[in-house]
């Protein structure tokens, strides 16, 4: 089957639109570029080179806000998610915003302390393989909440906590028994999957957590998955929750905290068409309605849906191919740069950074492909495209999540540089990685 892109990113708001350039005396059309925000992608390209990471600010801040806004006849702390873009400038621009973290590791910590040392009161550390490492680095940092996920991570918390003579706050993260409908990679919910206590056990565990002196249950933890667009699985997730905090409550228990993680998904598809407020506040119903009356205060973690329709992918066409009627268009980035399709068979739109008048485009059908050596390697398969010739730009969308957060240097490729633009000024917020830079710690 053969899908055809919409060649128009016209109408994402407002991070990445065309526009029409106009040249010489009689400022005749030179044709639509695309933006990020004020500036020309074909300029950036050609200062920084391709491929390249282009996020931009005024999206994400944006996103944020509306996030934030949903949420806001409740108490609540969002807790931005690092995994899915964890450049400095990124969680900067979130910690100004008000956002705290969602961490699953030491080093997702430790960006955040850099980024803003202060923010390490608003972080939340999850994750089924937490090292006494990095919990004993979470205490010392006076985090918001560990939440736990084993009965022997409980007890390895508890003997961190105290060899510092602190207390440790925690959730159990619970697993609710909950079906989302998405990629089986990222679903989490289900009895089957290695996150979270099950919810009928969670009771016996708060109660043997509540017996030691140095843990502090303050609430309860759950996620579903991610990329889920649909809002009822997190409505059933919440409603399975709330009787647990009643019962928990009922034994005793001091239950502050509600985390329903994060998993809000974004249409990658005819992303133009959906108003993100209005999506936001849906999800701010299905998770807050069941908790009503609970009087908790709610922590979130989304990442996709804050940073991911904020960042393009901008690649450089560098063949043109034929084989036996199949036609390719081989660009410089590849699945080290951007993973989604090689590994969930994700899509992600792709349009032409210069595109002609609506009426002179010529679309075919072709696969897109990087130059690693896997038939893997691929950003769409028979896509039906505006016609690109060698040498032009194109942008794959949706890339600002789980895109340079899961790039490798597979085939010795540097990591491409990322750009955070503002208005009309672009800053280089990591550089192009460099051959030598891979070589450096081999002997
Ligand atoms: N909280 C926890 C505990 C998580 O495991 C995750 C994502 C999030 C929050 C953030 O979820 P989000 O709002 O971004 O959906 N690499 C995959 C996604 C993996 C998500 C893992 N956990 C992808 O590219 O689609």
């Amino acid at each position: 089957m053969t899908r055809r892109s919409p060649i128009t990113g016209a109408g994402r708001p407002p991070g990445f639109v065309y526009r029409e350039e106009k040249k010489g005396l009689l400022r005749r059309s030179a044709g639509l570029f695309l933006f990020c925000d004020d500036i020309a992608i074909t300029k950036l390209a050609e200062h920084y080179g391709t491929p390249l990471y282009v996020y931009s600010a005024s999206v994400i801040s944006e996103r944020f806000d509306a996030f934030d806004r949903a949420f806001r006849h409740v108490p609540h702390t969002i807790c931005y998610s690092v995994k899915a873009n964890s450049n400095l400038n990124i969680l900067r621009l979130l910690a100004k915003g008000g956002s705290g973290f969602d961490v699953v590791s030491g080093g997702e910590l430790e960006r955040v302390l850099v980024a803003e040392r202060r923010a390490a009161k608003k972080v939340v550390f999850s994750g089924v393989g937490k090292t006494r490492d990095e919990i004993t680095a979470a205490l010392k940092a006076g985090i918001l909440l560990f939440n736990v996920e084993s009965e022997s991570e409980l007890w390895t918390l508890a003997e961190c906590a105290a060899r510092l003579r602190t207390s440790a706050p925690l959730a159990l993260r619970v697993n609710p028994d909950v079906a989302a409908d998405t990629h089986p990679y990222i679903s989490t919910g289900l009895r089957k999957h290695k996150f979270g206590v099950p919810i009928r056990e969670a009771r016996t565990l708060y109660a043997k957590a509540s017996a030691v002196r140095y843990l502090q249950v303050t609430g309860v933890s759950v996620h579903i998955g991610s990329q889920i667009t649909e809002v009822a699985p997190f409505a059933e997730a919440m409603a399975r929750v709330a009787v647990l905090v009643g019962a928990l409550r009922a034994d005793g228990h001091e239950v502050n905290y509600v985390d329903p993680g994060g998993g809000l998904g974004i249409p990658y598809e005819n992303g133009a068409a959906m108003n993100f407020s209005d999506y936001a506040s849906d999800y701010s119903k299905a998770i807050t309605r069941p908790l009503r009356g609970l009087n908790v205060h709610v922590l979130l973690e989304p990442g996709r849906s804050i940073v991911g329709p904020a960042g393009a992918l901008v690649t450089r066409v560098l063949y043109r191919k034929t084989n036996d009627g199949k036609r390719f268009v081989v660009v410089d980035a590849a699945m080290n740069d951007l993973l989604r399709p090689a590994l969930y068979g994700a899509h992600h739109e792709i349009v032409p950074v210069r595109r002609g008048e609506d009426s002179s485009v010529k679309f075919e059908a072709v696969d897109v492909v990087g130059p690693v050596c896997e038939s893997g390697d691929f950003f769409a398969r028979d896509r039906e495209l505006p016609r690109v010739e060698e040498g032009e730009l194109l942008a794959i969308l949706d890339a600002g999540a789980y895109g340079m957060a899961l790039a490798s240097n597979y085939n010795t490729r540097p990591r491409p540089a990322e750009l955070l633009v503002s208005g009309k000024s672009a800053k280089v917020i990591r550089r192009r990685e460099k051959v030598a830079d891979l070589l450096r710690d081999e002997r």
